[in-house]
């Protein structure tokens, strides 16, 4: 959460341009946005406006920011500044003894104009630089601070960035006369493929023509160069409306380019993590959110070919997990930064579990993190909802039960892939039948229950409306007593599931109007496919159409949801 950039130069740039590589970074939280370059400052709420202005830098640091501390305002927007306003920073993490320290600086006398604890950054290095060089500063900062960060510095008689990191991400984006720093590669993936990534208590001086990286103790590090491959023209929306849409219309192009990596290029490594399965005692799949959902299909669909496994929440994961050197921790992450993620991992590594992670985006943390890893290669996804990337995910993990003896063609996904999506005209009619109800329900069993939950988590996250995901038959044990008459009620009946057409007929009796998803059934919507592997995600495309039809009929800003951010680097 929250997307920081550092911009040194030996040639001009323009504001714009500058502006232009933090929108890359927006989706990362867009609740307010700032701009500093010695001479100008810019801290705004709402989502990032590029100036008008053709004013010309050399050096900049930006910000867009999703709140932790301190409500929406432009006063708490990035960057904050010293009394002197001879220290200027940016900030994603939190720091967790700011009070204490904005409390030993304000009797030394600092004013504080923000509810934020990341100002307490820039008043700290106003007073230590009082006695210090910034070096000397940086050092006592890894030492003294708690908490998580990743900081960018200006100091106005400086010709550099000082940049600071623990847990949360930051790179370094080189090249020939600049460098550019940023929370992500996005940012300058259109300017170079090479990237510095900053580990844990490491900081850096910046400037237009080289870095230097530090040890925690200001001791000169050397750092690898690594070169990323990114599919660049993935970011450009082209002729879609929203991102979401284009995303989910790419899904079969991103199985089919998974799918043939697996065979060539993560040839090796998808080898090593089957192996690593055989030989691990005990699986245990770690996730949140949408990418949980895609981990319970892994269970289940491991469990059918024998296999045990589990699959935890990441932020409950030490209070869940039991493991030793014989335990295989597999965590699955879209951005692969997501610090619940990263805390479980800490967590497994000091418990010698293995890892072996599932993620999207190359060189993360998570991936960094790993014994191993595979790349689900679904490119860049911007909507801040997961599509494109749940379903490599789930495709990844169909190929791996497979292995196992888990039965499925996927040669033919990409196929029956379109064929939902040729159904996106009967699925925007549904959409618009329901658009005005204020609760829904999903239901499904077994492979359709992990399905049932991320189907209402989209529709909770894109189109504001209350949905549950639910077993079919966890229902009358409670929650039956909301079905009213009217009430949307998604049933996704694999297979002649008959206990799950029960359940579907009970809430029919009481009113709710149904809308049936089946593979061999007459209902609103046939999916092509025998296979319970992958009627698991056929019907969560399906979930993915409806929820951004409802989205689109309520006029709401769906790629960018109220509240939410793309990568979740706080815990
Ligand atoms: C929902 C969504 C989130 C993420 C979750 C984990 O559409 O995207 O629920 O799945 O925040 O993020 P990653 O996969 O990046 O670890």
């Amino acid at each position: 959460m929250c997307g920081i950039i550092g911009m040194v130069s030996k040639d001009d740039f323009t504001i714009q341009d500058a502006f232009k590589k933090l929108k890359k970074l927006e989706y990362r939280g867009y609740d307010s946005f700032g701009y500093f370059d010695k001479e100008l400052l810019i801290k705004k709420t709402g989502h990032i406006l590029i100036p008008k202005t053709k004013k010309l830098t050399r050096m900049a640091i930006l910000h867009s920011r999703w709140a932790t501390h301190g409500g929406v305002t432009d006063k708490n927007a990035h960057p904050h500044q010293s009394c002197d306003r001879n220290i200027t920073i940016v900030h994603n993490g939190i720091i967790e003894n700011y009070a204490e320290l904005k409390n030993s600086l304000q009797k030394k006398g600092h004013r504080f104009s923000s509810e934020t604890d990341s100002e307490v950054v820039a008043h700290y290095f106003e007073e230590k630089v009082k006695k210090k060089t910034m070096k000397q500063a940086c050092v006592d900062f890894i030492k003294e601070i708690k908490g998580t960060f990743a900081i960018l510095v200006m100091k106005n008689d400086d010709d550099c960035i000082y940049a600071l990191k623990r847990d949360s991400p930051l790179v370094i984006g080189p090249s020939k006369r600049s460098n550019i720093l940023a929370s992500d590669i996005y940012a300058f993936s259109d300017l170079t493929d090479k990237a510095v990534f900053f580990d844990n208590d490491e900081f850096a001086v910046v400037d237009s023509e080289k870095y230097t990286f530090y040890n925690e103790l200001g001791k000169p590090i050397k750092k690898t160069v690594q070169r990323f491959r990114w599919e660049q023209e993935e970011s450009l929306k082209k002729k879609f409306k929203h991102y979401m849409i284009k995303e989910i219309m790419e899904e079969p192009i991103v199985v089919k380019r998974l799918l043939f990596s697996l065979k060539t290029e993560q040839k090796d490594n998808f080898e090593r993590l089957i192996r690593l399965i055989k030989k691990q005692e005990k699986i245990v799949f770690v996730a949140a959110g949408t990418s949980y959902h895609a981990s319970l299909l892994g269970v289940y669909y491991l469990h059918k070919c024998g296999v045990e496994a589990q699959a935890l929440i990441a932020s409950e994961f030490e209070n869940f997990a039991f493991l030793d050197e014989k335990s295989l921790v597999i965590p699955i992450s879209q951005s692969g930064e997501t610090m619940d993620l990263i805390e479980a991992l800490k967590y497994a590594k000091e418990h010698k579990a293995k890892i072996a992670s599932v993620v999207n985006v190359p060189y993360s943390t998570i991936q960094r993190m790993s014994d191993v890893s595979l790349n689900i290669m679904a490119g860049q996804e911007i909507c801040v909802a997961a599509t494109k990337s749940f379903v490599n995910q789930v495709t990844i993990l169909l190929s791996i039960a497979k292995e196992f003896g888990f039965k499925v063609n996927l040669d033919t996904l990409p196929t029956r892939i379109e064929s939902v999506l040729g159904q996106k005209n009967k699925i925007k009619k549904i959409a618009k039948s329901i658009s005005k109800k204020n609760d829904m329900y999903v239901l499904g069993r077994g492979l359709s229950y992990p399905v049932a939950r991320e189907v209402a988590l989209k529709i909770k996250e894109i189109s504001y409306i209350h949905a549950e995901g639910m077993m079919g038959g966890e229902l009358k044990h409670g929650t039956i007593a909301l079905i009213e008459k009217g009430t949307p009620v998604i049933s996704l009946i694999s297979n002649k599931d008959h206990d799950m057409l029960s359940n579907t007929k009970e809430v029919e009796a009481r009113g709710a109007k149904i809308i049936m998803i089946t593979n061999s059934m007459p209902g609103d919507i046939r999916l092509q496919t025998s296979n319970d592997g992958k009627f698991g995600i056929l019907a969560t495309i399906f979930g993915q159409l409806l929820t951004y039809y409802i989205a689109l009929e309520r006029k709401l800003p769906i790629d960018k949801p109220r509240n939410l951010a793309k990568s979740v680097t706080v815990k």
